[in-house]
């Protein structure tokens, strides 16, 4: 048995390990365990500084590659965390277990992250439980529904009459494609759009997320490439940018989605589908016109690749006429719509739809089988009986309107506080703003000062499959009444200037040091 320590270190921990060569379990899980031992004892702590793997690697006389999964184990664990250009602390303590009499803390011998895939796109929703908590920080990081707009009496009186009416039978298990009353509601709903569809033609889905997962199962394979837009909304990047999928990423201008960049791209590389939210675009707001709609359609049609719109935000417009769903354009049967009422309704219910070509939602329905069987049959008649009775269109009418006051506040808020530098747009709907900051500022970096003044918002690296624009923000504008906003801004603004002639300073500084070498 060897033991190796490594000495302290400006703030990094003296870290004592010790590896059993002999031993079948595996270097890296000794080591993670070790960690993980010295963390629960408190002997290391939250912040401590863990030593780069490099160096640990050395000290131990291990590979790299062992230090990097033992360490790969921890952040998975949430135990510690890296931070480019700054090192790997420890993020979290685990809560004290009961102590059993005997117990002793075995180092497992599973082999876990070997028989993990590497690429862990799937952590993109961490942290939005913060959505719930952080009561005194002012949140632009979402584009979620105002909690405080839920009309929970209207909504408690739905799930009682459903539940009065149909009784047992909602607890009971039920038909995978959906709970046929919701089924006929959509396709009657969608008719007023344009959308001609039998309820057949409907598959109800626990959210636009779940759907894109199904429609992914379905019809992509291992190798094939995906063409979507870029920024886009990251829970797509996750389902189509991950371990087996290639993807294809298609810039997103003023008008939407670049179109001659997707017809070369067409013709080129045959994409197996085309994912796109043409009506207030998640993170940059643009909605594509009915010109960039139609040439869309007929694009798809010419190359024959499929089109998945993502409606999620449509109904959600403040100003400016409606537009046509592409579903709505299709003469081709090759759009495959989906939505939820997780931006016009309640996000935690889980119920969207995909209304598709009835041979694509057979597909689609044995994938949801095959997945959880179906969505939860109270969650899908409570909100049925919610629309019947006219409350979603009530709910979605104030949410409008305060969601419309809110974006305006944001907007002022900006001229009258954002640097000159900084320019944005001003969507007619939705439910965030997109900035682009000055170059030199990276956004992700200024996150850290906002939130010591109380803001917190979206850098815009999130959204990108590829190509991180780092000046970027998204700030979502629903989550705050206008006068929070106003203070917000004009928070987020200082830091934003501070920020900038900090950057001034340093580069004049530069400059003149630049030029007395030079004499
Ligand atoms: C464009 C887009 N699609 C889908 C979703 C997820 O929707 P759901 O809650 O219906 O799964 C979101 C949520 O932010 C979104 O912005």
């Amino acid at each position: 048995m060897a033991r190796h320590s490594r000495p302290s270190n400006g703030g990094m921990k003296t870290l004592i390990i010790e590896l059993d060569r002999e031993s079948h379990i595996p270097l890296y899980a000794q080591i993670a365990t070790q960690v993980r031992e010295l963390i629960s004892r408190g002997a290391l702590k939250l912040g401590d500084r863990l030593p780069a793997n490099r160096e640990l690697a050395e000290t131990l006389g291990v590979n790299r590659s062992t230090v990097t999964t033992a360490y790969d184990e921890l952040t998975a664990d949430g135990l510690i965390n890296s931070q480019v250009g700054r090192g790997t602390f420890v993020s979290a303590v685990p809560a004290a277990k009961p102590a059993l009499a005997d117990e002793r803390v075995l180092a497992s011998p599973m082999p876990w992250s070997a028989l993990l895939p590497g690429e862990r796109r799937d952590q993109w929703m961490s942290g939005f439980e913060g959505a719930q908590s952080g009561k005194e920080m002012i949140s632009f990081a979402y584009a979620l529904p105002a909690a405080e707009l839920f009309p929970l009496d209207d909504f408690r009186r739905s799930v009682d009459r459903v539940l009065r009416k149909e009784g047992r039978a909602l607890l009971q298990l039920g038909a995978s494609n959906g709970y046929s009353p919701l089924q006929q509601y959509l396709a009657a709903q969608m008719a007023l759009s344009g959308i001609h569809v039998g309820p057949d033609e409907v598959l109800i889905t626990n959210g636009c997320q779940q759907s894109l997962d199904l429609i992914h199962r379905i019809l992509v394979r291992p190798g094939d490439e995906v063409a979507i837009e870029n920024p886009t909304y990251p829970g797509a990047i996750s389902v189509f940018c991950g371990n087996q999928t290639k993807y294809v990423s298609i810039p997103v201008g003023e008008r939407g989605l670049d179109l001659d960049v997707l017809e070369d791209i067409l013709a080129q590389r045959r994409p197996r589908l085309i994912y796109t939210v043409p009506s207030f675009h998640n993170p940059t707001g643009v909605t594509m016109d009915l010109a960039a709609r139609r040439r869309l359609v007929e694009l798809a049609a010419r190359y024959r690749v499929p089109i998945i719109e993502d409606d999620i935000y449509g109904e959600l417009r403040y100003d400016g006429a409606a537009l046509p769903p592409l579903k709505a354009l299709d003469r081709y049967g090759l759009v495959i719509y989906i939505n939820s009422f997780s931006k016009v309704g309640f996000p935690g219910l889980r119920v969207g739809w995909i209304a598709a070509p009835r041979i694509v939602i057979a597909h689609l329905n044995a994938a949801k089988q095959r997945c959880d069987l179906h969505a939860s049959l109270l969650a899908q008649a409570a909100i049925c009986d919610f629309t019947r009775h006219g409350l979603l269109a009530k709910h979605i009418n104030r949410s409008r309107k305060a969601y419309a006051q809110r974006r305006d506040a944001m907007l002022l808020a900006l001229e009258r506080y954002f640097p000159e530098e900084a320019s944005w747009n001003k969507p007619e709907g939705g439910m965030a703003i997109w900035v682009k900051l000055p170059e030199a500022i990276n956004a992700s970096q200024l996150l850290l000062q906002a939130s010591e003044q109380g803001v917190v918002f979206s850098p815009g690296e999130y959204f990108y499959a590829c190509s991180p624009q780092a000046a970027t923000m998204r700030l979502g504008f629903t989550m705050a009444g206008p006068a929070q906003i106003e203070e917000a801004i004009k928070r987020l603004g200082a830091v934003i200037k501070t920020r900038l002639a900090n950057l001034k300073k340093h580069r004049s500084v530069g400059r003149a040091a630049a030029g007395r070498t030079l004499v």
